[in-house]
């Protein structure tokens, strides 16, 4: 097949940066494309996910995950198609899910830590790493799970423009939550969560006061605080809770996921949970992996029906791979960030 002609382009991870990521943090390599022995298929990337969480699997910290190895391929949530396969379960032609990194082919045995996943008929690529990938699983769960809507109740987002937000504030709405308010940095963004994704408020923290804002959008104080960000946002939140509220710790990206934990901000307000008898829960979700398909028929159906919208990014090019992990750290991303690496190769089935 002519791909054993074919060179397997990656990024590998050449040093571990103390801060953002730098120009010698990865290191394009070419390699030859891998064999696939018994029991194994070959994956030709086609999509790759991009997520904060990447930045944070740099650092030689503990964590909920090892950390990505000096030399190994960086670690990235990608759609590919089967190539070639040996494994009886995984058929050339078929687009599938999984951690493929970046690089252009990756051989899999299906199982392990990340268990490759078909991607049904009729779903497109893009989509299964964007409101129905791994972001618009971690709207669904920590919403629902931790931050439990009600109707009628004050719900907060931060990073509320981006992937995760955005579902997360509509599935507030979509519970009843009488008055969702998001967070997101600049007017475009802001005006796109009242205009088309249902948030009955925003606030632009590049140029308004968050206190100031959350006092006037949130007199009777906030039932949930979806936090993705950390810092001054969840300060402030922290302190304009009600009683028995709740705070999704989703992320923490102003921190920038370096190597410390920080989140820039001493929580010196932290009282605020004992006062209103309230809660502050963090989550991953993976946790749920095993309730994916259930999420997964869920938030497809809202975006059928109109009630939930979300937007992509795409990037373009497996060479841009370092740059556009970047963008999602300046806020340059408007919505799912994507990049397309690859067209099918062989007819999909
Ligand atoms: N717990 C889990 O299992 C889990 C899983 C997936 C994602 N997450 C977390 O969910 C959050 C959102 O991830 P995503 O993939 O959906 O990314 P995203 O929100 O689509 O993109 C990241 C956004 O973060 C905002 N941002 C960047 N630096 C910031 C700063 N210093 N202060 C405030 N906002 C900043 C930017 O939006 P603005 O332009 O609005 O600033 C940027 O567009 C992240 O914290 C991520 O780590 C958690």
């Amino acid at each position: 097949m002519a791909i054993r002609n074919d060179v397997n382009r990656q990024w590998v991870l050449k040093s571990r940066p103390p801060g953002p990521i730098q120009a010698d943090t990865f290191e394009w390599r070419e390699m030859p494309v891998p064999s696939v022995g018994a029991g194994e298929f070959l994956v030709r990337n086609l999509w790759l996910s991009f997520d904060p969480a990447q930045r944070a699997w740099l650092n030689d910290i503990k964590s909920y995950i090892a950390p990505v190895a000096i030399g190994e391929p960086m670690r990235a949530a990608a759609v590919g198609q089967v190539i070639e396969s040996n494994h009886p379960d995984y058929r050339t032609g078929q687009l599938v899910q999984g951690v493929f990194g970046w690089q252009d082919y990756v051989v899999s045995k299906g199982g392990g830590a990340f268990p490759v996943a078909k991607i049904p008929p009729g779903v497109p690529p893009n989509m299964a790493l964007s409101i129905l990938g791994l972001t618009g699983l971690t709207a669904y769960f920590g919403m629902l799970e931790i931050g439990e809507p009600k109707p009628g109740q004050t719900v907060v987002v931060s990073s509320a423009a981006g992937a995760t937000g955005s579902a997360a504030g509509q599935i507030a709405k979509i519970k009843g939550a009488a008055n969702v308010i998001g967070i997101a940095g600049g007017k475009e963004k802001c005006a796109w969560l009242t205009r088309e994704a249902h948030f009955d408020a925003a606030i632009d923290y590049k140029t308004d006061s968050i206190a100031k804002r959350l006092d006037e959008l949130a007199p009777k104080g906030i039932d949930i605080y979806f936090d993705n960000v950390g810092g001054d946002t969840l300060y402030h939140c922290l302190d304009r809770l009600a009683f028995h509220g709740r705070i999704v710790v989703c992320g923490s990206i102003s921190s920038g996921y370096g190597p410390t934990m920080g989140t820039g901000i001493p929580l010196t307000n932290y009282r605020s949970l004992l006062v209103n008898s309230a809660r502050m829960e963090g989550f991953i979700v993976f946790n749920y992996a095993a309730r994916y398909p259930e999420a997964v028929a869920q938030l497809a159906q809202w975006v059928k029906e109109g009630r939930i919208a979300y937007r992509e990014d795409i990037a373009e090019g497996l060479e841009h791979a370092p740059e556009t992990l970047k963008r999602l750290f300046i806020g340059a991303n408007v919505g799912k960030q994507l990049m397309k690496v690859a067209d099918p190769l062989l007819p999909v089935i």
